[in-house]
């Protein structure tokens, strides 16, 4: 495809309302719409049932359950891993890439696992194919209490499951995102490190494998180097679990410019990637 380049894009501070509210959608492999929710919520349920996991409904927001799947083993010394998808509903090939890692893996990764995962936290938002949900509110803004920031209704129900959710993500977090406008792909990452460990690096690799990786400069506002924004903290769902402890986190980010089939399989490889550097089992 004919690559666009583009380094200005609209940071997440700059998001205005019409941004937020403006409907991305595109064609899946299988012919449905990205947005299809009732395609995604039919297959998701085939997935739980086949895989046998266990299904949690966190609550309900403008109608729609925000959902949390148990995978994994339950050995209690298994490190316990977070996986979140789908906080912006413009952004769908991270719902997608977690549902096909669910539907395609053999049990060998999830094995040495406590995986926890939020499959799509904005449902109205991805039905809609906006940013912002059905509120006009961004799910990822809003968890530190800074300022001119408040938690929209997504933040609030997971907020009140905070212990549950730094519980699961004690040894490591991973959020899946997209940027539409960008052609590059990138990731943001925070480790109690100075510099990017293995965990930063295999995930990006996996990304680099499907993308051109961002040049280094400036993206969304913060200085990506090497394809990684290391340490940034804001308001984020990230930045929070972080902060409350969490051992490290990612939010990768894959390219909305390209076909959206090759951003589901990057989002998938790097969900793989996630669990296979999951620290080892502790005695
Ligand atoms: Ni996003």
């Amino acid at each position: 495809m004919q690559e666009r380049v583009t380094l200005i894009r609209m940071d997440e501070n700059q998001h205005t309302e019409d941004a937020g509210r403006k409907s991305w959608t595109w064609v899946l492999p299988d012919g449905h719409a990205s947005n299809d929710w009732s395609h995604y919520r039919r297959r998701l349920a085939t997935v739980v049932t086949r895989q046998g996991l266990e299904s949690i409904t966190l609550g309900t927001i403008a109608g729609e359950p925000l959902l949390m799947l148990r995978a994994g083993t339950a050995e209690p010394g298994a490190p316990r891993l977070l996986l979140a998808s789908g906080f912006h509903g413009e952004e769908p090939a991270g719902p997608w890439g977690v549902l096909e890692f669910l539907d395609a893996t053999d049990g060998d990764l999830l094995s040495r696992v406590q995986l926890t995962i939020l499959p799509l936290v904005n449902a109205t938002g991805f039905r809609a194919g906006t940013r912002f949900n059905a509120f006009g509110e961004n799910p990822n803004r809003g968890y530190l209490g800074l300022p001119g920031e408040s938690p929209s209704h997504e933040g609030l129900l997971l907020l009140a499951h905070g212990e549950l959710l730094l519980d699961a993500a004690c040894d490591g977090l991973l959020t899946c995102h997209e940027d539409v406008l960008l052609s590059h792909a990138y990731i943001y990452s925070s480790e109690h490190t100075a510099e990017p460990s293995g965990f930063s690096h295999s995930l990006l690799a996996a990304n680099a494998a499907h993308f051109p990786l961002h040049p280094d400069g400036i993206v969304d506002g913060c200085r990506v180097t090497g394809g990684i924004v290391f340490n940034h903290y804001d308001g984020s769902f990230e930045s929070w679990l972080m902060q409350r402890g969490a051992a490290r986190i990612a939010c990768v980010e894959t390219p909305g410019q390209h076909p959206i089939a090759q951003r589901i399989a990057a989002q998938r490889a790097m969900i793989e990637a996630f669990l296979a550097c999951a620290p080892a089992k502790q005695d």
